[in-house]
């Protein structure tokens, strides 16, 4: 008897030994940054049996989606998907039909590319992908659908950061914002769309890209249509603590009851993403800003209190000199309506920027980019709909 007591306690114990064994290791080993680096960005999770380059396997409309690349300033070879929207298609698919499909060396020759430049009330949202895969990962394919429906002209660019899918080069933090530079020039420069008519869209890791990108526009005076942040996080030290893989495993919770070995560990982040300050930084430079903070309440990737965290970084940074939590608190009490379990939340500077903060109930990490709430933000965004309940 008492030697099975003893059997189950030293089972036990080795189990808890084992297991505390494999987390250390795991921990010591993201101190590494190139396993940070993969960690962080998965870019090497790509489903292999699809071919980005026939988009149809994708569900597309034959010739509906551009496979090009263009070139970043350090050189490397971006991946990017043009994407019409499907009732601008529907007018011209015997013509788009009969064109050979797929990659195109020059896109400027392409008829799609015509379309979007040509029409003075085409409108582009830049589309800045969360970690992992490609442009045709999971969810991105259906949310691009969502997106160019048959009633609107809103053409999207989504683009590959060096490292992931068909782009060269091995991500970083540096690298990634170039190229969502580099992007945002292409559509400024080659495809001539005026700023006003670009909505710059990120998710998860793209909304920190997006943010920077923003950000860098902002210090040259450039403003957009709008900027859609959906499921964002906060910083990159934020996130790293409260992270878990698919919901489940938490990567460093444990050590939240240790904040000294937390910061040691965090301090060698591959990039510390803070999204916070750089949000600050472009609403003060921002003459005019249309930003909307999308959140889900059950995502379990990136709990939506970041949400909270991103929208007092921004209200803060409308007023000079900034305010206090809890001034700040009040005022935003006063401008939030409550929608079922969620809430909208509109925040009106004097000057011409407004940051909409919208908390769903449902959509969880990455489905959610397919859900309305995100199509009515960028429609939002683009000053598509006028709301005829007040007449
Ligand atoms: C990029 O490549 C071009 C030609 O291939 C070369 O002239 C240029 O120096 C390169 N630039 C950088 C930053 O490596
Ligand atoms: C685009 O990609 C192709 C390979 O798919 C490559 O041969 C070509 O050099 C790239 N073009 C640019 C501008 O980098
Ligand atoms: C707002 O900004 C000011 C000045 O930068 C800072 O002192 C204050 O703590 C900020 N308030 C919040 C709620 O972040």
């Amino acid at each position: 008897m008492l030697s099975c007591l003893h059997y189950i306690v030293a089972r036990a114990t080795w189990t808890l030994v084992l297991a505390i064994s494999i987390y250390s290791i795991a921990v010591l080993l993201m101190t590494s940054s190139m396993i940070q680096r993969e960690v962080l960005f998965l870019s090497r999770l790509q489903a292999w049996w699809l071919d980005l380059n026939n988009p149809e396997q994708f569900g597309f409309a034959r010739n509906q989606v551009t496979p090009f690349n263009f070139t970043t300033p350090d050189n490397e070879t971006l991946y990017a998907w043009h994407i019409m929207p499907l009732g601008l298609y529907a007018r011209y698919k015997s013509a788009l039909c009969q064109k050979p499909t797929g990659f195109v060396d020059d896109i400027t020759h392409s008829l799609p590319f015509r379309l979007l430049i040509d029409n003075p009330d085409s409108r582009l949202i830049i589309n800045f992908h969360g970690n992992a895969g490609d442009v045709g990962q999971g969810w991105r394919t259906d949310s691009y659908r969502a997106l160019t429906d048959s009633t609107s002209n809103i053409h999207i660019l989504t683009v590959d950061y060096r490292g992931f899918g068909l782009s060269t080069g091995v991500p970083s933090e540096k690298g990634v914002i170039i190229d969502a530079i580099t992007t945002i020039k292409w559509a400024i420069d080659v495809a001539k769309i005026p700023t006003s008519r670009i909505v710059i869209l990120g998710h998860s890791l793209g909304t920190a890209v997006a943010t920077a990108a923003v950000e860098h526009y902002a210090q040259q005076g450039v403003d957009f249509a709008g900027t859609v942040l959906v499921a964002p996080f906060s910083n990159m030290e934020n996130v790293f603590s409260t992270y878990t893989i698919a919901g489940l495993i938490p990567v460093l919770s444990p050590l939240a009851l240790h904040p000294a070995a937390q910061k040691w560990l965090l301090s060698g982040l591959t990039g510390q993403w803070a999204s916070d300050e750089r949000i600050a930084s472009l609403v003060r430079l921002s003459k005019r800003l249309r930003l909307f903070i999308i959140h889900s309440m059950n995502d379990c990737t990136i709990p939506w209190h970041h949400s909270n965290s991103l929208f007092a970084a921004a209200a803060n940074a409308t007023v000079e000199g900034g305010m206090e939590m809890d001034l700040l608190l009040k005022m935003k009490a006063r401008s939030t309506i409550n929608i079922g379990n969620g809430f909208t939340s509109i925040w009106k500077a004097e000057s011409d920027k407004i940051i909409t903060q919208k908390v769903v109930e449902y959509g969880h990490h990455s489905r959610i980019l397919t859900y309305a709430p995100v199509v009515l933000a960028v429609r939002g965004a683009f000053g598509i709909d006028v709301d005829e309940t007040f007449p």
